[in-house]
């Protein structure tokens, strides 16, 4: 049998790191985690809850029903894709909302969240045969993965590619500020005190700024193949 492997994707917000990830585990028939989505389902819950608003975060309101959040990633055969849901509703949609955008680094940066969703990872990835994306994942959840990718791109370039998303799905856009939130979430994730973003020493740094999809998707391929190869 085939050794099947961990591989890890980490980087900067909208360098594509899912869609890569996603192709990856289509490739290989992996198991793919977007372990963003699980840091905005629990933001979701917390807004929901009034845990988080304008006003501030009620971390003990957290704390207290943090053990009660359940996130599951359930396979929708009409869209062939895997939809994450929280509590047994399907929030994939709502995750991906402005609001919740806006206020996830402020929860991701709770070490017990932190904790709390990076045990539940390691449990996803203790079946092995699974590309995973995220912040931390080469340098916490996962240190020996088979695999590590560390995404990069300009921010120009991010915002670009985020402005023709949203315009395509009709949403009213600015570019400039998509590019301020961009910048403002890098900013966050590089420097908050647990797990910050960061490099894995042995992470191989990919830099997709002018790089399509399929350029992208042969270069990987070639690594794995080896990596496979190699027993
Ligand atoms: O990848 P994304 O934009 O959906 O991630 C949403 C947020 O969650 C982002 O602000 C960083 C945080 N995050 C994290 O702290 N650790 C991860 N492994 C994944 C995401």
């Amino acid at each position: 049998m085939k050794k099947r492997l961990i591989i890890a994707i980490d980087g900067y917000s909208s360098c594509g790191k899912s869609t890569f990830a996603k192709m990856i585990a289509k490739e290989l028939n992996y198991i793919f985690i977007d372990s963003g989505a699980m840091y905005r389902a629990v933001t979701l819950y917390c807004i929901r809850r009034d845990f988080i608003s304008d006003k501030g975060v009620n971390t003990r309101g957290i704390l207290d029903e943090l053990p009660g959040i359940n996130i599951d990633f359930i396979y929708n055969p009409d869209i062939n894709a895997h939809e994450t849901f929280m509590n047994s509703e399907n929030v994939e949609t709502e995750i991906r909302s402005l609001e919740v955008t806006s206020r996830v680094s402020r929860i991701s940066q709770i070490p017990e969240v932190r904790s709390r969703l990076v045990e539940m990872q390691r449990e996803i990835g203790a079946f092995k045969g699974i590309v995973m994306d995220g912040r931390d994942i080469g340098t916490v959840v996962f240190p020996s993965a088979d695999l590590k990718i560390f995404m990069t791109a300009s921010a120009d370039i991010r915002a670009k590619r985020r402005f023709d998303e949203m315009k395509a799905k009709g949403m009213e856009v600015d570019y400039e500020e998509i590019k301020r939130g961009i910048i403002a979430r890098d900013i966050a994730d590089e420097n908050r005190d647990i797990s910050p973003l960061r490099r894995a020493e042995d992470a191989i740094v990919l830099d997709n700024s002018r790089m399509t999809v399929e350029a992208q998707m042969s270069w990987v391929k070639d690594i794995i193949d080896k990596k496979i190869n190699a027993g």
